[in-house]
């Protein structure tokens, strides 16, 4: 396995490398001496150039920070532009997969590299639209969609909200928010710069045979309007160190109920379309006009979506399974409570029975619910289903194993701290710390993971030795940093953070950072017991909201509770 060599590399060699170790910086002299090494990771080389894949609010202000702190930096993208998460477009994923797509399907390569292929419409069963969609992958939010943070949680820095915003931010706000962000870095998509790659996947990441550098293999595409073509271009760039940013929503998942694949091959006549669909093609609600709608799961984007269709649908039932109500996430409660009140709730689904015909939707369809009674009439099926983390380039490093891993949603008790498998709290892989994963709210931490990667990289910032790494990586203690929020329990990371690098730099150089204010906690504090739930940020005592039906809520198959999608929020 290509990582015993490099996990000895971080740990326990660390000595006899030491004398490798250059340093660019002029704190070099205050290096521990030898004897001190290996208490520490000590990269055996320089690390100068590094990869950023993702340009959300996480992947921006990475490659922000690694590009003032002197690295060579390139910063990757799908999308057209800068936003992630946040670039709304009215376009919409191409069709996800019945069942979910297995997960050890690697992008396919051409043989030799680099390579370059036109597709002309219709090339392989695709369209050029589907092919340029499929690629970037149009963002699962909504227009009219408000952020559930408010926008003291919800903000980078140095591009501060006109001082009369709303307390929750619109959607497009947020976008142009994170672009601008972009900008006055010189990463948006016009600005010249060689640091910037969008409209650029990356396919696959590997490390090279002798195991020095990191190779990234990409594909850009282009719509070359002219000639009504679609060019395709690969080619393999080397780095020294890889930030992953490629977010949380990378795969949509779709439930296994009986039934539900012929059911997601059914479509409505004209317009011929599907009538069972995951929620993240939702945009707007004309289209549900006098339609009777079932909302599948009851997370945040089934709540949400449904409050936006309710004053257009004829009628809105949501399926959800059963909660203990106790053991819920406060998140979870809230969702529960922004239905709106004409929805009806019903219990979770047990089959979809066979459709005679796929080409007259789903109407006559029956769909047996647990309780045995049969629902039907019923025009359009929105999974909100939640997703799964599923990044193909991700297979060679990690093996089919942990990929899985990392797909699968966290359990509940973790919602706070959904680790990543083997990422060290600073978001470093534990068996390789030259490559990282964002693990922390971006908004809030973010800003100090970013420069607490560019410290370590350049030698101004110490991480363990990889024993301690894994303790740490063990402990409850330290997991309980892996929070998100950077406040209530959360807020553990940022004074960690905090700690940690103003200390790093005392003793080998770099600026000062400042905690996250207390003022803005306060008025966190404030908003999270009005519109979250009483006593949110203390999460001792889960307040009970009496207005909710009352259920026997069981443990068992809290499957729409695991993809509540909040791991991020
Ligand atoms: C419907 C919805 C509502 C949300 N509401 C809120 C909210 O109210 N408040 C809140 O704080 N958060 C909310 N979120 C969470 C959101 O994920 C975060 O706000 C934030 O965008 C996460 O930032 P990120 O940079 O980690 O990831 P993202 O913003 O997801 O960015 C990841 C980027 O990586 C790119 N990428 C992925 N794979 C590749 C690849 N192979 N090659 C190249 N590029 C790649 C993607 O194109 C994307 O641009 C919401 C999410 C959804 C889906
Ligand atoms: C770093 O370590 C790897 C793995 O042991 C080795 O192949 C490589 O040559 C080393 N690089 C340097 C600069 O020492
Ligand atoms: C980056 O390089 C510039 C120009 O050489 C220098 O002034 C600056 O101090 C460097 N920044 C860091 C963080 O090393
Ligand atoms: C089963 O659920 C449906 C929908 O909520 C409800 O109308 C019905 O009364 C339930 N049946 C039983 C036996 O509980
Ligand atoms: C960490 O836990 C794993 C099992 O989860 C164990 O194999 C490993 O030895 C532990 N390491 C340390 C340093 O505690
Ligand atoms: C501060 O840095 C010193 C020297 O690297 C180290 O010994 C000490 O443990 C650090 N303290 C904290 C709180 O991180
Ligand atoms: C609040 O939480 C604490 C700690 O979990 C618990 O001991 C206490 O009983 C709770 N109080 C109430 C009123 O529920």
């Amino acid at each position: 396995m290509l990582f015993l060599s490099l996990a000895v590399l971080a740990g326990a060699t660390s000595g006899a490398f030491a004398q490798q170790i250059v340093l660019d910086n002029t704190f070099q002299t205050h290096l521990h001496p030898n004897t001190e090494s290996n208490k520490w990771t000590v990269f055996n080389s320089t690390i100068k150039r590094v990869a950023v894949i993702g340009a959300g609010p996480a992947g921006l202000q990475a490659a922000a920070t690694l590009v003032a702190h002197n690295f060579t930096v390139r910063l990757f993208d799908r999308a057209p532009g800068p936003g992630g998460n946040w670039l709304y477009s009215e376009q919409v994923p191409v069709r996800e997969s019945y069942p979910d797509a297995p997960l050890d399907k690697e992008r396919w390569l051409p043989d030799t590299l680099p390579a370059t292929r036109y597709y002309e419409d219709g090339d392989e069963g695709l369209t050029l639209d589907e092919r340029w969609r499929e690629h970037w992958q149009p963002r699962s939010i909504w227009n009219s969609l408000h952020t559930n943070s408010p926008a003291i949680i919800t903000e980078l820095p140095e591009v501060p909200y006109p001082p009369d915003h709303s307390w929750v931010i619109d959607a497009h706000t947020i976008g142009a928010h994170v672009r601008a962000y972009a900008t006055i870095h010189s990463l948006n998509a016009n600005d010249e710069s060689s640091v910037h790659a969008y409209s650029t996947r990356v396919e696959k990441l590997s490390k090279a045979s002798d195991g020095s550098v990191w190779q990234l293999t990409v594909r850009n595409l282009k719509r070359l309007e002219e000639s009504n073509r679609i060019r395709a271009t690969w080619w393999t760039e080397e780095f020294d160190a890889v930030v992953v940013a490629s977010g949380p929503y990378d795969s949509p998942h779709v439930p296994e109920i009986e039934g539900v694949l012929q059911w997601s091959q059914s479509k409505a006549p004209n317009p011929a379309k599907h009538c069972v669909y995951h929620s993240r093609v939702y945009r707007n609600p004309e289209r549900y006009t006098g339609k009777t709608v079932l909302v599948v799961g009851v997370g945040t984007s089934g709540s949400e979506i449904a409050r936006d269709i309710a004053p257009f649908t004829k009628k809105l039932y949501a399926s959800s399974k059963e909660y203990d109500w106790d053991k819920l996430h406060p998140f979870q409660r809230r969702s529960f409570r922004r239905f709106p009140a004409e929805t009806e709730f019903i219990p979770q689904i047990s089959s979809f029975q066979p459709l005679s015909s796929l080409q007259n939707g789903i109407q006559d369809g029956q769909i047996i619910l647990v309780n045995g009674t049969v629902l039907s009439g019923i025009d359009e099926i929105i999974l909100a289903t939640g997703y799964r983390r599923v990044n193909p380039f991700l297979l060679s490093v990690l093996g089919v194993k942990d990929a899985a891993e990392l797909a699968k949603p966290p359990p509940t008790d973790v919602f706070n701290g959904a680790p990543l498998k083997n990422v060290h709290w600073t978001g470093h892989y534990i068996p390789d710390p030259t490559l990282a994963f964002t693990t922390v709210r971006p908004w809030t931490a973010g800003r100090y993971q970013s420069y607490g990667w560019a410290k370590v990289w350049e030698g101004t910032a110490h991480i363990p030795n990889e024993a301690e790494l894994w303790k740490q990586y063990n402990s409850s203690r330290w997991n309980n940093f892996r929070g998100l929020f950077g406040t209530g329990p959360s807020e553990a990371i940022v004074r960690q953070y905090v700690t940690w690098l103003n200390n790093e730099s005392l003793e080998h150089g770099g600026r000062l950072v400042e905690p996250w204010p207390l003022e803005n906690r306060e008025i966190f504090a404030y908003y999270s017991n009005l519109e979250w739930e009483k006593d949110y940020i203390t999460k001792q005592n889960f307040t009970r909201f009496e207005n909710l039906p009352a259920r026997e809520w069981s443990k068992d198959n809290l499957w729409d509770v695991l993809v509540m999608e909040d791991e991020f929020w």
